[in-house]
């Protein structure tokens, strides 16, 4: 009887992992080919797939997230959940502005109070790719793609799973958690800054938050930071025979930017070296004109903390570059930094990783624990080849349960 023989193989890693164990290195690590063998619960693997499926069916491109909302809300509730639409203020009155992040609960608790929220994002990145499979009857490595398919429906359905697998373990009681689905995470991350200000978080006293992202079942301890900024350069233009009679913003701004590239501005071992993208350039009108005017927009991903003032140890650092540069004709600006972001990642039974991009964590203020975990790589989620493999996901909703109890078990 395979699946009783899994069932029971389960029980026995759920018991051991409940357990604090003083010696991480002795737990095994998660992998669903080991729990499950060639015989994997069929219709744990089945509800995770179809879950999935439907998730990424749905295009929801960021500030297009209406119908994925409401198909999860209707999905939690045909499942015992109470949902609430939270509303995001529009600056708009287009009706694709009726934005709204989907909080849930098991039970129907009017005042719901839980110790642990388990969240991801249910916006995706443009274009939209459609759903595919390899394979009519899936293994663990049937690969599954589409956009979303990793960042992050793949946490979504992973999550709802494996807390669906605990409460009707009865290893979680109803009252303990939370889903809190957020839109806008890939830019402007509206949803979450607006779900950590609202009265509906004031009312409660989570201890911790499980972030759903991809970090390829590695329980991430940390993430860099981001600066988003601009630079422009102004000049004096003429003739381009005679450059030393103007003032070129292209040259100004190709030194500062070559300063910035070579310079150290801010490193530490945990997190590495603080990266800069060069991500658009703009400048000049012809080639024969010296240019008056040229800008650029950065991404930087910042290694330094703490996590409020890391953002600002990089900003000094830039002007000072700009200033010893030519500081009247270069300007600098930037619409929000923050310094590297700290997760909890002392779980036994865990491979960690530290990420270099950013997440809604640091949207979300407050004391708590924050773990950040899911499946499929970041190295394919913004990609055409958005994928990853059943084994991943069935590896990843594991993981979650593994997680949650260890959130509630202290
Ligand atoms: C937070 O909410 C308060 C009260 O609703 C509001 O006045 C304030 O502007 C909000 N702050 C942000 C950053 O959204
Ligand atoms: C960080 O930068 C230094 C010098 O700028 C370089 O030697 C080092 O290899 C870099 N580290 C990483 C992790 O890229």
């Amino acid at each position: 009887m395979p699946a009783l023989l899994s069932l029971a193989l389960l029980a026995l890693l759920g018991s051991a992992f409940a357990t604090p164990n003083p010696n991480p290195q002795q737990l095994p690590l998660i992998n669903a080919d080991l729990l499950y063998g060639n015989a994997p619960p069929t219709k744990l693997r089945d509800d995770l797939l179809s879950l999935h499926r439907s998730l990424v069916e749905v295009e929801s491109i960021t500030y297009h997230e209406t119908e994925v909302g409401h198909h999860l809300a209707r999905y939690l509730r045909r499942r015992g959940y109470t949902t609430q639409l939270q509303y995001i203020p529009s600056k708009t009155d287009s009706p694709d502005e009726n934005r709204f992040n989907v909080l849930a609960w098991p039970g129907d608790s009017a005042r719901p109070n839980p110790r642990v929220i388990i969240s991801s994002h249910i916006d995706v990145v443009p274009p939209y790719i459609p759903y595919y499979i390899s394979d009519d009857e899936p293994t663990s490595d049937t690969v599954i793609g589409g956009r979303g398919s990793v960042d992050a429906k793949g946490s979504i359905a992973a999550q709802i799973i494996a807390l669906q697998s605990l409460l009707d373990a009865g290893e979680v009681r109803e009252e303990d958690v939370m889903l809190l689905f957020v839109v806008g995470e890939e830019s402007p991350g509206d949803g979450m800054r607006h779900f950590s200000n609202s009265s509906e978080r004031h009312a409660l006293n989570f201890e911790s938050v499980i972030f759903g992202e991809p970090t390829e079942n590695k329980l991430a301890c940390g993430h860099k930071g981001g600066l988003f900024c601009s630079i422009e350069a102004s000049g004096i233009s003429g003739h381009s025979g005679y450059p030393w009679l103007g003032k070129s913003a292209n040259e100004l701004l190709v030194k500062a930017l070559y300063e910035m590239i070579n310079t150290d501005l801010g490193s530490s071992d945990k997190f590495g070296n603080t990266t800069v993208n060069i991500g658009r350039i703009d400048g000049g009108v012809a080639a024969n004109v010296i240019p008056d005017h040229a800008k650029v927009d950065l991404a930087i991903r910042v290694a330094i903390g703490p996590e409020d003032e890391g953002g600002e140890i990089v900003v000094d650092r830039i002007k000072k570059i700009l200033y010893e540069l030519d500081p009247e004709s270069l300007k600098f600006a930037y619409t929000h930094g923050y310094g590297v972001v700290e997760c909890d990642c002392a779980v036994p039974g865990f491979e960690t990783t530290v990420e270099s991009y950013g997440t809604d964590i640091p949207n979300l203020k407050g004391v708590y624990k924050r773990y950040l975990y899911g499946p499929g790589s970041i190295l394919v989620a913004h990609a055409p080849n958005e994928r990853l493999t059943v084994g991943d996901l069935e590896t990843s909703v594991e993981g979650y349960k593994r997680l949650i109890l260890h959130a509630l078990q202290n």
